[in-house]
C-alpha cells in the first residue's frame, strides 16, 4: 500500500548537496529553493545539507578552515532566502567528509565547526573504491568521542575477498551507523555500481540499514526520492524499518539525542540527562 501524503511521517535527511555553488550539487540559491520545495512536497521536514569536504585535497588546516567558511557563507545565503517562505523543510549544515584513513579524519575531529548541524556526528565517505577496511577511520572517530555515519556503503566497490555485508557488520560493530541512498532501492545507481540495488535490499534483510539519505545533488540528478524509497520499503512489508531509517534515527541524530551507538541505537528522551 502506498502512503498518501497526509499519512506520511516527517522525514529527516542527513545527506544532500544543496548548499548553492560550493560543490557538484546545486548551483544557485534558486535551484536549492526549488529542490527543497520538492523535498518538502514528498514529506521531508528537516534537511541537513552536507557539501563535500574533500580533505585529501585540502593541504593545511587553514585550507580546511577556508573551505568550511565558504560552505557557511553560502549556507547562510540559502537560509536567508528560505526565511518566511512556506513549504520548505528546516535546514541545517553539515559536511560529507572524504576521509580514507585515520590520519585524515584526525585533522577535523576536534573542530566544533565540523559535524552534522553542530552535533557530534560526522558523515564520512571512504572513496568509491575501498582501499582495505577503513576500520581505522571508524575507530579514530569513536576514540574522539564523536559519532560516524558511513555514507552509502552499498555504492562502494569492495576489495577482492571482502564480503560487503561482513565489512558493513564490522563497521557497525565498531559503532558506525550505515546510511543507504534512497535511490539505491529502485536501482538508480545501477550504471555506477550494478550491485548497489541488490546490496541495499540485502542490507534491509540483514538489519544493516540505519539511515536513508537522499544524496540530492540538485536538479540535474534524479533518483533522490525519500518517498520512493519509503513506498518501496512499505510495499515489501518494511514500514517499521522505513520509519526508523527515514524519521526516527536521523531525527535523533539531528536533535543530538542519539547517545548510544552500535547495533540498536538508543534514543534518549528529550530533556533526560545521561
Ligand atoms: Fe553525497
Amino acid at each position: 500500500m502506498t502512503a498518501t501524503r497526509h499519512e506520511l511521517p516527517p522525514f529527516v535527511d542527513l545527506h544532500s548537496h544543496l548548499v548553492p555553488g560550493v560543490d557538484d550539487g546545486s548551483e544557485s540559491v534558486e535551484e536549492s529553493l526549488e529542490c527543497l520545495a520538492g523535498l518538502y512536497d514528498e514529506g521531508l521536514r528537516t534537511v541537513i545539507t552536507t557539501p563535500h569536504l574533500l580533505l585529501p585535497r585540502l593541504g593545511s588546516d587553514a585550507e580546511v578552515g577556508r573551505e568550511l567558511a565558504f560552505h557557511r557563507l553560502a549556507f547562510h545565503q540559502l537560509a536567508a532566502a528560505c526565511q518566511g517562505r512556506p513549504g520548505l523543510p528546516a535546514i541545517g549544515l553539515g559536511q560529507e567528509i572524504w576521509a580514507p584513513d585515520a590520519t585524515t579524519i584526525r585533522r577535523v575531529l576536534r573542530r566544533s565547526d565540523v559535524g552534522l548541524d553542530g552535533t557530534r556526528f560526522l558523515l564520512v565517505e571512504f572513496g568509491f573504491d575501498l582501499l582495505g577496511t577503513h576500520e581505522d577511520v571508524v575507530r579514530e572517530v569513536m576514540r574522539a568521542g564523536r559519532g560516524i555515519v558511513i555514507a552509502h556503503p552499498e555504492r562502494y566497490r569492495y576489495p577482492l575477498r571482502t564480503g560487503p555485508l561482513d565489512q558493513m557488520r564490522r563497521w557497525r560493530d565498531l559503532g558506525a551507523l550505515l546510511q543507504v541512498n534512497a535511490g539505491s532501492f529502485a536501482g538508480h545507481y545501477r550504471a555506477h555500481r550494478p550491485e548497489s540495488e541488490s546490496l541495499a535490499w540485502e542490507m534491509v534483510q540483514e538489519g544493516l540499514v540505519d539511515l536513508i539519505g537522499t544524496d540530492h545533488h540538485g536538479s540535474r540528478r534524479d533518483g533522490v526520492s525519500a518517498l520512493e524509497a519509503y513506498d518501496l520499503l512499505v510495499s515489501r512489508g518494511e514500514q517499521a524499518l522505513a520509519e526508523r531509517a527515514l524519521v526516527e534515527t536521523p531525527g535523533a541524530v539531528a536533535r543530538g539525542e542519539l547517545v548510544s551507538l552500535g547495533r540498536r541505537p538508543e534514543v534518549r528522551t528529550p530533556g533526560a540527562d545521561a
